[in-house]
């Protein structure tokens, strides 16, 4: 077999069988098949696409391509979570110390933010002390204990995904459906769990910018995570404001410390309802929503789901008296108030640009080897739907003096959109798919 047949074959709109798509992605791990030999095949996929089962070789040769975790030791339903990324996304600080104060084990490896869309690992390590590096038998050693972590990715599992992934990113070949789903459930298939509940971002500040496209890539991934024997399930949710009040990262995990105090925004807690009512039925815990609801509800209610937070945070090494008290969190050293030149209802906030304003602020990284500034960010004081008038303040920027501070304020300010009527808010979940 050679590379270039099969780059050809793709270019022209053939079908590749498993034989045939396992031989390129172990031939480009094993260095065998070059870099612009594989951009090639990528490029080809983003015109031509790919049906369901090379879909799914495709995912299967990357699950392959590294270690499969077993999780077999860990008692009780792996139920994992996994987001396609969004702003101000901060459901996993949230929902896994819910559903862990339920009884479900939570094994969850999360990535670190690149671009505009920041990371959950980044988010924990502005916690000082947090430790998100894990062996596998740490790992399991700790959700032993404490029924609960949150790692990094392991350069372990799906390192072909890894070596592809940095590919797309430099070739212009991240946004294809076919390439996103296989990307993120080859990672999710050799987690070792038994179901996965994803929640797919739609909207200005999501890979998926309209509906249409969000329910294409959630079938994809439930078809190929119940054809891999997993349980499935997906919700569709609204990315076209940032979700709950903060972005940024010691900002995120302040304000999800909040939503454990009951003090959650009610878009952020919805979502996190949501997922959470997922992995409880997966899971088998309860059978229907309703009741899932209740049990997060009373756990938030009585403090048990922020004790999980305390154990689960101070189990991994992070100073969880920072919990206990926010102000304790590193301020950054200027706050700008950003205000309204006009009235009128906030008509829509682009999220997009509230994300690029954090990464040009320093809360995101431009290339992978920045280094992070955890206490910068933004807190809108005004969401869509809310009137305003001139002079007043719709969010507040914190700050480092970075050099690119002018720009990411301008860019903040621009997120904003009015309009005379009031604007009609769709639901923050717009679907479910199993
Ligand atoms: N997240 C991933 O892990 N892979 C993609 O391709 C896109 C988002």
């Amino acid at each position: 077999m050679r590379a270039v047949d099969l780059i050809r074959k793709k270019k022209e709109g053939l079908e590749l069988n498993d034989e045939e798509i396992r031989f390129l992605v172990r031939g480009y791990t094993e260095h065998d098949i070059p870099d612009y030999q594989m951009s090639a095949f990528l490029m080809a996929v983003c015109f031509q696409g790919m049906t369901d089962e090379e879909i799914l070789s495709l995912t299967l040769s990357m699950r392959d391509s590294g270690k499969v975790m077993d999780l077999g030791k860990i008692k009780g339903q792996k139920i994992d979570k996994h987001s396609t990324g969004g702003i101000g996304d901060k459901t996993t600080l949230v929902l896994s110390p819910i559903v862990a104060s339920l009884g479900i084990p939570v094994t969850k490896m999360s990535g670190r933010g690149l671009g505009y869309t920041g990371g959950t690992v980044d988010k924990l390590q502005s916690i000082p002390g947090y430790r998100c590096e894990y062996t596998t038998d740490e790992f399991i050693d700790q959700v032993k204990k404490h029924g609960i972590i949150v790692a990094g990715q392991s350069d372990e599992l799906a390192p072909a995904d890894r070596m592809i992934y940095a590919l797309r990113d430099a070739t212009g070949t991240v946004d294809s459906i076919p390439l996103i789903a296989s990307s993120i459930m080859s990672k999710k298939l050799s987690s070792g769990c038994d179901g996965i509940v994803l929640d797919v971002t739609c909207g200005s500040g999501a890979f998926m910018k309209d509906e249409k496209s969000a329910r294409k890539l959630a079938n994809l991934m439930v078809t190929i995570g119940k054809k891999a024997g997993k349980r499935m399930s997906a919700l569709i949710t609204s990315m076209d404001e940032p979700l709950g009040f903060a972005v940024g990262n010691s900002n995120e995990v302040k304000e999800a410390v909040g939503a454990l105090k009951g003090n959650g925004p009610s878009d952020l807690m919805t979502v996190v309802y949501g997922l959470g009512s997922e992995m409880l039925m997966l899971a088998g815990i309860y059978s229907d929503r309703q009741s899932c609801i209740n049990a997060m509800k009373k756990s938030v209610a009585d403090g048990s789901a922020y004790n999980k937070m305390v154990e689960w945070i101070s189990s991994q090494g992070g100073d969880a008296s920072f919990l206990d008290d926010t102000s304790k969190f590193p301020a950054a050293t200027k706050l700008t108030p950003v205000r309204a030149l006009c009235k009128g209802y906030v008509s829509s906030i682009d999220s997009d640009m509230i994300g690029k304003s954090v990464m040009l602020l320093g809360g995101g990284r431009k290339k992978m080897s920045d280094k992070i500034d955890s206490a910068v960010g933004i807190k809108l004081i005004k969401k869509t739907g809310d009137y305003v008038r001139p002079g007043d303040i719709i969010m507040e920027i914190s700050s480092d003096f970075g050099p690119d501070d002018d720009e990411a304020i301008h860019t903040a300010a621009n997120a904003y959109h009015y309009s005379d009527e009031m604007p009609l808010k769709s639901d923050v979940i717009i679907g479910v798919i199993k």
